[in-house]
């Protein structure tokens, strides 16, 4: 399988870039800004032009792409809807075209800032989503734009990603932070009013993959299956750092100010795509056990 990940350098696109290695697959890569430092051909390729994706499909003649490229800042979004327009649905529906007319399977990744937060289930895909801000609706309407090119796309949402990033080797996002604050003995805030499905990278990537080798098209929520809030998430953290717990401060999404609103509850409910790969997803203990020796 030829493999090209769109975005390798991003956290999910180097997990994705590692995973296809994993299973012997011929990968490729397009980076952004920074070029990654993985042993496979590279171009560099900005979202925001991406009529010159024809080159890129001429150069590396992928037989799936997987787009793990996005403008990922929720407040940036806000502060700038028509580049977020751009990269997240005007340039995946251009991508998801050229591979429809060239016959090259497309997976196009979204998120669970599609829903308005209000359910108290964890959300299927058969949810209607009612994003609140220009990130969630950008998002909406790539992945729209994506199944309107291609009937046949796999469309994974994800939620709260992190994990180990591929290229450099160190752990990313919201552990990382946490593990950095208890290490120093500083307080955590954590709010204990918002409640996600966290992803890990590594997890999703091997998931992905796994759906690509099945032929599934189609969305599908892809977490992990412990619906948390970020402050129970530290709990976990704390007792696999072995740190004091008492840091941990119980912390409100109201205490901060943002560009963006933030659903409150985005969890995933991930029946699916558990019954999709005949197993049951990964608990967040399970998750944080997987990259225990990167928290020690
Ligand atoms: N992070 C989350 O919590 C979360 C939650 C749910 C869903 N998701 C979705 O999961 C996917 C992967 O996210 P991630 O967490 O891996 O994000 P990430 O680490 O921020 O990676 C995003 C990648 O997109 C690239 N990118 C940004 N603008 C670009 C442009 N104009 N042209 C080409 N590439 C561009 C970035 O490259 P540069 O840095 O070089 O610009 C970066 O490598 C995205 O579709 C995201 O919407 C993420």
């Amino acid at each position: 399988m030829r493999l090209l990940v769109v975005g390798a350098n991003g956290l999910l696109g180097s997990n994705v870039v590692r995973a296809g290695q994993q299973r012997g697959w011929a990968v490729s890569g397009t980076y952004h800004s920074t070029r990654p430092n993985f042993d496979v051909p590279l171009t560099q390729f900005n979202l925001q032009e991406y009529s010159t994706f024809d080159d890129v499909i001429n150069e590396h003649g992928p037989d799936v792409v997987v787009n793990c490229a996005a403008m990922t800042d929720v407040d940036g979004c806000e502060r700038n809807p028509e580049a977020a327009h751009v990269i997240n649905s005007e340039a995946p529906a251009g991508m998801a075209a050229r591979c429809e007319q060239a016959g090259i399977d497309f997976v196009h990744v979204s998120t669970d800032y599609v829903f308005d937060g209000t359910a108290r289930d964890p959300y299927s895909e058969t949810a209607d989503p009612n994003p609140v801000q220009v990130y969630g609706e950008s998002k909406l309407a790539g992945e729209r734009a994506v199944q309107d090119a291609m009937e046949t796309a796999l469309l994974p949402r994800l939620s709260f990603v992190w994990g180990i990033h591929r290229s450099t080797g160190t752990l990313s996002g919201f552990p990382a932070w946490v593990r950095e604050q208890l290490q120093a003995s500083e307080a955590v805030p954590l709010f204990t009013d918002q409640l996600v499905t966290p992803t890990r990278a590594g997890q999703a990537a091997q998931t992905v993959l796994t759906l690509v080798e099945q032929a599934s098209s189609g969305l599908y929520h892809v977490a992990c299956s412990s619906c948390v809030t970020p402050y129970e998430f530290g709990e976990v953290l704390s007792a696999h750092v072995g740190a004091n717990s008492n840091l941990l401060q119980a912390g409100s999404t109201e205490d901060i100010d943002r560009a963006a609103a933030r659903p409150t509850y985005s969890c995933l409910d991930v029946g699916k795509v558990a019954e999709e790969l005949g197993r049951e997803q990964p608990t967040l203990r399970e998750d944080v056990d997987a990259v225990w020796n990167a928290l020690g």
